[in-house]
């Protein structure tokens, strides 16, 4: 009789403890301990063996050969059909890889997966759909609606792990896509579906079930807020892909990212938006970020983050308000502590006193603008706020803050001055040139001829003489003095 024994594995890193505590001593996180009872060891040779015979013969296939006669041919990627997605996977799926998408709950996994196979499937394409959540009908439905039912996409209703198998070998189709991998279940494994220790088995019987027909599999994995993934971050050095799929569920924008890619560079971002009929790729991201902005209100700054390898125009918002107690810094799109960060060098190097306010920061659309070289935006919006004095509308903003107020150059300087003046802006603050320009007059200074895109630019060496350049030396001043009678007096009555 094979022995039944108990472990504890993590939820956040798969690791293995004999027994169960409140903090797992391999990763550190609290409460992510659960236990699990290991399978019976000889259903769990089993189990390996037949994964063992997979992985050999792939091994044993060839022998060493010079690397410059390796055969390619068949091996390049299947374009997806959906620019965006092709964009972040370099091309598309390679056959016999393993990609995993993550993401929470309704951010558009299934969609922009049924949307991928419809249009590989029009491109001559054999495509199975796992559905392991849902029922055929509903996928039906959802196809319909997207206009992606097409032939030549195959759906599987199964969560059984030797059914989903046998689909596999039954139609040997070029691509497979599992929706989702936590609803798939080993029968041989004693733990129950969605545990890790099924979710990985799982994971890598599929693989090697999709590599033995030649297919790319695409393993959808769910993702909880906090990133407390039970699952998913325990296959990603199972697969070769992994991608995150990201986006506020009321909001319509996503972005798609590549967080391993064994065959391409994972920096670039795809950018969707969610409609009545499915995912559709943004073009044009900077016209869409941009596209409700109250021109001259102030508390409004451009940025120009770069987004993967384009460079993008969001706008920043804030807001400043009174306090009661303790300060709130409430914000969206930008990253809290450099907002604090932000909020101190403010008020210590460039006189805008707004440590002891409320601070609100946004950044519209649904963007996001975590880069340093959007602190001079979110500085410029924050003053601008709080002096209720409106930034000049045609200004974008593009620096580095440090701790001593001085402006830090960022780079991709060159595509974001290009995006700038593609979107009709006409003035860039940027840091000075260290090195190259005079420190005449004491401050910052205007060179007058185009540099690079074209656009006007504003040197500054320091946030303080950047602010100066923005408003004017006079306006700021008085700006700052009408803030400073306004607190004044509220705090009278
Ligand atoms: P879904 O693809 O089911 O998300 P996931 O698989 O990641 O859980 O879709 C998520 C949401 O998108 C769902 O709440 C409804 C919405 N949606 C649209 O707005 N338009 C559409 O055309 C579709 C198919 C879904
Ligand atoms: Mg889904």
């Amino acid at each position: 009789m094979s022995k039944i024994s108990t472990v504890h594995r993590c939820g956040s890193c798969g690791s293995t403890q004999p027994r169960w505590t409140g903090r797992c001593p391999a990763c550190g996180q609290w409460n992510s301990l659960q236990e699990e009872h290991a399978p019976p060891l000889v259903l769990h040779r089993a189990h390996l063996s037949r994964r063992a015979t997979a992985d050999q013969a792939d091994l044993w296939g060839t022998g060493p050969q010079a690397l410059v006669e390796v055969d390619v041919r068949g091996h390049l990627p299947v374009p997806t059909g959906v620019p965006e997605l092709d964009r972040v996977l370099a091309g598309g799926l390679l056959p016999r890889s393993a990609t995993l998408l993550g993401g929470e709950p309704g951010t558009g996994k299934s969609t922009l997966l049924l949307q991928a196979l419809a249009s590989m499937a029009l491109a001559g394409r054999r495509c199975l759909l796992v559905a392991a959540e849902e029922p055929a009908q509903q996928v039906r439905r959802r196809a319909t609606r997207l206009g992606a039912d097409v032939p030549d996409v195959f759906v599987v209703e199964a969560t059984q792990l030797p059914a989903i198998e046998a689909a596999i070998a039954q139609l040997s189709p070029d691509v497979v896509v599992v929706d989702s991998v936590q609803a798939v279940s080993d029968p041989e494994l004693a733990s129950g579906a969605g545990s890790v220790l099924q979710v990985r088995e799982c994971a890598s019987s599929l693989a090697a079930a999709a590599r033995a027909v030649g297919a790319a599999l695409v393993l959808v994995g769910h993702v909880t807020k906090d990133g407390a993934l039970a699952g998913p971050r325990a296959l990603e050095h199972l697969v070769d892909t992994v991608l995150s799929f990201e986006g506020d569920r009321y909001l319509s924008l996503r972005a798609l990212r590549a967080v391993k890619h064994r065959f391409g560079p994972t920096g670039e971002t795809g950018l969707f938006e969610m409609g009545e009929s499915g995912l559709s790729g943004v073009d044009d991201p900077s016209a869409l970020f941009l596209g409700d902005r109250l021109v001259g209100s102030p508390g409004s700054a451009v940025a120009v983050p770069v987004e993967g390898y384009r460079a993008v125009l969001v706008e920043v918002q804030a807001l400043v308000g009174r306090t009661s107690q303790v300060p709130r810094r409430l914000v969206t799109g930008v990253d809290a502590g450099r907002v604090g960060f932000l909020v101190a060098v403010l008020h210590e190097r460039a006189q805008v006193p707004v440590s002891d306010r409320d601070v609100y920061v946004s950044v519209t659309g649904g963007a996001r603008a975590i880069e340093p070289a959007t602190d001079l935006a979110i500085c410029l919006a924050l003053t601008s706020a709080l002096g209720e004095i409106p930034v000049p509308p045609e200004l974008i903003a593009v620096g580095e803050v440090g701790l001593g107020g001085e402006l830090r150059r960022a780079g991709g300087m060159a595509k974001r001055l290009a995006e700038a003046q593609r979107l009709g802006f006409e003035t860039a603050l940027l840091p000075a040139e260290r090195s190259r320009v005079p420190r005449a007059r004491g401050a910052g200074g205007q060179t007058a001829h185009p540099a690079g895109a074209g656009l006007r630019e504003l040197r500054a060496p320091s946030l303080r003489e950047a602010l100066v350049l923005t408003f004017g030396e006079r306006a700021l001043a008085e700006a700052l003095h009408q803030h400073n009678r306004r607190v004044r007096s509220s705090e009278r009555t």
